[in-house]
């Protein structure tokens, strides 16, 4: 994950009046809390967001409007589109697994 910022770090850009603390597979991660959850994970660098239920291969935002489904993970305990969610503080994320 070469490039891609830590758990607990603040992605650049961004004043921590617009942060938000999300988990991210049970680590934390401030975000920027003033755009869509899969514009937030891509500023901090994850873009492997789920694998592909028919051959398994890495699948991520594409169209970044509701259109592709690409995006679609597990956010606070149900599978929605990360391109049509926005961040905020305690939101639960999980990557892992085929969706
Ligand atoms: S990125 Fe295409 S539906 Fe979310």
């Amino acid at each position: 994950m070469t490039g891609q910022i830590a758990a607990g770090q603040t992605a650049p850009g961004h004043d921590m009046t617009d942060m938000a603390t999300i988990t991210v597979n049970g680590a934390d991660l401030e975000v920027a809390a003033d755009g869509s959850l899969a514009g937030a994970l891509l500023s901090a660098g994850i873009r492997h967001l789920r694998n592909s239920p028919r051959d398994g291969t890495p699948r991520g935002a594409l169209c970044f409007m509701g259109v592709c489904q690409e995006c679609a993970i597990m956010i606070d305990g149900r599978i929605q589109q990360a391109c049509q969610v926005q961040p905020r503080g305690g939101m639960r994320v999980e990557l892992s697994g085929v969706i």
